[in-house]
This record gives structure tokens, sequence and C-alpha cells, in this order.
């Protein structure tokens, strides 16, 4: 199939000033009536409408290049034709079965089951709970304690889990948790592979004379009987970083730490929420490293077109709870796995994650060219469509710039293209774009993103 069909063709076309007079009026409506916590449309100001592929349309007829998906959600883009198709055809027989089976469940967990990483595919089980990825994280948890009788878990510094109590505790962002300790007892952090500014100071030499120490810190974790921490129930892992701000470690990384979980019989969840489902250029970010999880989380893209849903994926030996032990009424949400179901079919049909790393490599080589010329952009990185450019006001100190990724950003909505930040400063423009996302949309996109830094670096 040409993507080219399923984007608006003329993005980006800006009608009016952003936000214009329909979205501000939203906007106000918003801020009236929903809670201060609503974040999103502060940072971006717009108030959508239609979303097709990978472009979206405010309520002004603006149309912008939409590089956020959703936060990753929009795998195989906004109102996907295929995976409406799938919905509309379901939502007109049964729409909610609690854990009943039904043909969109069975269609998804078969397939899930099929298309797992590495050793678990055909050996594992996939279990559901709450609709949300903070849901699946929470459930991995649980049954990996219940397997192990352990309590604690390893964390790693960057990582963002989601907001429940249990997800919260996993993450690492001081902000989002300061007000509301304690949380869950016995999680602690261990520095990810973040090799741009490198945990234990290596990141002025070259990732192939790293000799992981990062990998070796959690050994020592687990080994030294003065660490002070007790063998946890997990250790919980993003393949690659997303909200840290897109940080891929070194693929030896995944597998070391697999090996260290092998050694001293810690479960290792992978947390695929963000990265997997096509968007790093293989269905798992964590088959890159050829690394097989004991348990792996999913949500986001599952629900196809932004349907609420999230599973976990755990190797058959560690379903060993009884029936009822996990529970959620929202586990059989027929039309979300029916969607979810059609969006893997068609990432497999037309070898999206095949196209996400083909683009992803063309966007990255845009991107270390601007970075060259440029005085703000200290790194930039990513596999497939998840990329990060990380923004410092000194390339030698590496000082974080948040204010001029936050003025990117905004030079960037005006006119037609949707970035968001991340990173552990806020200082990391984030591209997460629809898959689906075509080479003309990127360049057009790129050229957008360049402009906006170049007039950040006149005007600063
Ligand atoms: C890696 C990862 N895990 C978990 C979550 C939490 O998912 P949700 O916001 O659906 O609860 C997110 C959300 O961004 C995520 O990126």
């Amino acid at each position: 199939m040409p993507f080219e069909e399923l984007s608006y063709p003329d993005a980006p076309k800006i009608v009016t000033a952003v936000p214009g007079p329909k979205s501000r009026e939203a906007l106000a409506i918003q801020q009236r009536f929903e809670s201060n916590v609503v974040s999103y449309s502060k940072a971006i100001p717009v108030a959508f409408e239609e979303g097709r592929g990978a472009t979206i349309k405010d309520m002004d007829g603006n149309v912008f290049i939409d590089f956020f998906g959703g936060a990753g959600v929009l795998n195989v883009g906004h109102c996907n034709p295929d995976v409406l198709e799938a919905v509309r055809a379901q939502e007109t027989k049964l729409t909610h079965a609690l854990d009943f089976p039904t043909r969109p469940k069975l269609d998804l967990i078969q397939k899930l089951v099929a298309i797992a990483p590495g050793g678990m595919r055909d050996h594992s089980k996939v279990f559901f709970g709450g609709p949300t990825g903070s849901d699946a994280v929470e459930a991995a948890v649980k049954l990996a304690k219940f397997n192990t009788k352990r309590i604690g878990v390893l964390a790693f510094e960057g990582a963002y889990h989601g907001m429940t109590s249990g997800a919260l505790a996993f993450s690492s962002g001081k902000k989002f948790k300061e007000n509301f300790l304690p949380l869950l007892p016995e999680v602690h952090f261990a520095p990810y592979a973040y090799c741009y500014r490198c945990p234990f100071g290596k990141d002025d030499g070259s990732p192939d004379d790293c000799c992981m120490q990062c990998v070796e810190h959690v050994r020592r974790i687990f080994e030294d009987p003065h660490s002070g921490v007790v063998t946890p129930a997990a250790m919980l892992v993003e393949a690659i970083q997303g909200e840290g701000g897109s940080i891929v470690p070194p693929d030896r990384y995944l597998a070391e730490l697999r090996k260290v979980a092998d050694e001293f019989a810690v479960p290792l969840i992978v947390d695929e929420i963000q990265a997997g489902l096509g968007r790093t250029g293989k269905m798992f970010a964590c088959e890159h490293s050829g690394t097989t999880p004991d348990l792996m989380t999913l949500s986001k893209g599952l629900g196809g077109i932004g349907y609420p849903l999230s599973a976990c994926v755990c190797r058959e030996e560690y379903d060993t709870w009884p029936p009822g032990s996990h529970i959620g009424t929202f586990r059989g949400q027929a039309v979300a796995m029916a969607a979810g179901f059609a969006a893997i079919n068609f990432m497999e049909k037309h070898q999206l994650p095949d196209h996400a790393m083909t683009l992803g490599k063309r966007i990255l080589k845009r991107l270390e060219e601007l970075k060259e010329g440029s005085r703000y952009i200290g790194d930039v990185r990513g596999r497939g469509l998840m990329i990060g450019i990380e923004f410092v006001r000194d390339k030698t100190t590496k000082k974080p710039a948040e204010d001029a990724a936050r003025e990117v950003r905004r030079r960037c909505y005006s006119k037609g293209l949707i970035v968001e930040l991340g990173g552990h400063y806020n200082n990391v423009v984030r591209f997460l774009p629809p898959l689906v996302l075509t080479e003309g949309l990127a360049d057009r996109g790129l050229d957008v993103f360049a402009d906006s830094v170049r007039e950040q670096e006149r005007n600063r």
C-alpha cells in the first residue's frame, strides 16, 4: 500500500496563527472544566479534530505532520483504514466480554504468542488486566513476585513505567514522585546505559571500548552481600528508554543484563510499551540484542489506533498463579482487541518495522548533518522511528538546554510539526511518528524542524 494515501497530502498546512480561534475556545473550555492536571495541551496549545496516517488536523483547519503519534500509540497511523474496518465489524457484534473467550481475543493472544521475541515465541502465555501501560507493568511485577516470593524491584535511572503507585515507584522522575511518597518498598535504581552522559564517566570513548560498567554495577548489586539490595522479585527495564530521552543502549547491554538476571535467578521484565510493536525496526526492541525476556509488557500500539489495551506476555513456566489472582473489568474489550489484531496484521502485511528502520536511518542522517552545524544539538540518537535530539547549552559541558528545546517545540507546532520533549532534563526533542510516515512527510517535517532550530540559534 502506498502510505501516501493514508495521510493528508498537503501537510503541513497552516491557515491561522497557532492556536487558532477555535483551538483557543476549546482550550478555554478544557481549562474551565477539566482538572489542572492536563499537560500536553499546555505544552502544545491545539485542539485536534481529525487525524489521518501521520498527519493531524486541528479545529481551525491547520494540518500538522505528527512526529509525536499520540506518544507512540499510533504506529499504524491515525484512523488506519484496515483497523477501522475491523473495529466497525466488531462493534456491531460484541464489545465487552470480561475474560470469556471471544474471536478477537483468540486472534490476538494467538498472534502475540506467535510473534513473541526469541525463546518466548510459541512458549508463552498472555494475560490482560487494566487497559493502560501502567496496569501491565503492575501485573508483570505482581506475577514475578508470585513466582519468586520476593518483594523488591531493580529498575533503572531514566525509566518511565507509568503513574499508578507501583509503576510510579519503578519510574525515576523525581517530579512525578516527590509529593506522593511513600510508594512501594524495596525499589532500587541502577544506572542505565546512557552513553552520551555515561554514569561512569566514559562518555569520551567509543561505545566499542566500553566495558559495560553499568552492567557490572548491576552484577555487583546482586553479588555483594553488603550492597544493601536484597535480591529482588524482578529486574524491570526498557529495551530502549522512551521518556528518559530515546536512549538507545548498545545491543550488548540488554544481552548482558539477561546474563546477570540468569546468574542471580532474577526474572527479567522488558517493558516494550513504547518501543515495541514495530517502532524500532523489529517487532520488539529486545530482538535487536537477541534477548528473550521472562515477562514483557505491551500497550500503546496494542490497541491499534488508540483503543486502550495492555497485555503481559510471560514465558509459560511463569504462568503459575491460580485463576482470579489478577483480574480487571476491561480485560475483554473486544473492539480494542480486534483493532490490535488488525494493526499487527497491517504491520506484517506492509513490513512496517522494516519501513520504520529504513526511514529512521534517513532521518538520523539528516539530523546528524544538522547537529554538525548547530550549537545546541549535543546528541542525536535513535533506532527506527524512536528518535531523540538532545539540546545542550554547550557541547563540551553538555549543560542541558531545556528552554531551547521548549522553544524549538513551539516553533515547530506554529509551522505545522508536532514534536514532544523528554529526557532527564526535559531537553530532548523526541520523534515518535506513526510508522506509516512517508519519506516526503519525513523530509518536510525535518525541514520544519531544521528551520526551527536555526531560528532558535539566531535568536538566542
Ligand atoms: C515504557 C513505558 N512504560 C509504561 C508506560 C505507561 O503507560 P500508560 O501511560 O498507558 O499507563 C509508558 C507511557 O509512556 C511507557 O513509555
